[in-house]
């Protein structure tokens, strides 16, 4: 696929990483499509979340996901889904990569920078979440 879409979580806004974090995205080869700046309410954080709805941590994930702004992003490259997931690196800061974005930037498992889409449809379904049609070049 060559679409995927992110987000940049309201710990790296707050702390004014969305400049460093965009450049390394562009820098990594991704096309910004679409951008913008938003905020979720902790009901909208709730159904971007649903699959993990069952998980001890919802309750914390919806509250932190609704703290402040957040800069969503949808992204073009070759094998999207997969390359992305490997510049984000792992959920967890403290098994991440060197140079990974949440190496870089994350302040633990749950306010880690940055999320990244795990598939190809779902990378449509939170894209579609937050752009409408012609926002998506
Ligand atoms: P996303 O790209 O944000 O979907 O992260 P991921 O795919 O690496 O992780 P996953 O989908 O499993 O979890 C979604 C988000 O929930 C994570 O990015 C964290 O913000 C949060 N999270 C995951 N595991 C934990 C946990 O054990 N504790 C807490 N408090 N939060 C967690
Ligand atoms: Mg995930």
């Amino acid at each position: 696929g060559k679409r995927t879409f992110t987000m940049i979580k309201p710990d790296a806004v707050g702390a004014g990483n969305t400049g460093a974090i965009t450049k390394m995205i562009e820098e990594a080869g991704f096309k910004i499509v679409a951008m913008k700046k938003t905020y979720m309410s902790k009901e909208r954080a709730g159904q971007f979340y649903a699959v993990h709805k069952e998980r001890p941590f919802y309750e914390d994930l919806t509250n932190y996901m609704s703290s402040g702004p957040i800069v969503p992003m949808i992204l073009e490259k070759d094998n999207a889904v997969e390359d992305f997931r490997k510049l984000i690196g792992a959920t967890n800061p403290k098994e991440a990569a060197e140079g990974t974005i949440r190496k870089l930037f994350a302040e633990s498992i749950e306010a880690n920078a940055i999320h990244g889409s795990d598939s190809d449809e779902n990378a449509t379904i939170e894209g579609n979440f937050f752009f409408a049609e012609i926002e998506k070049f």
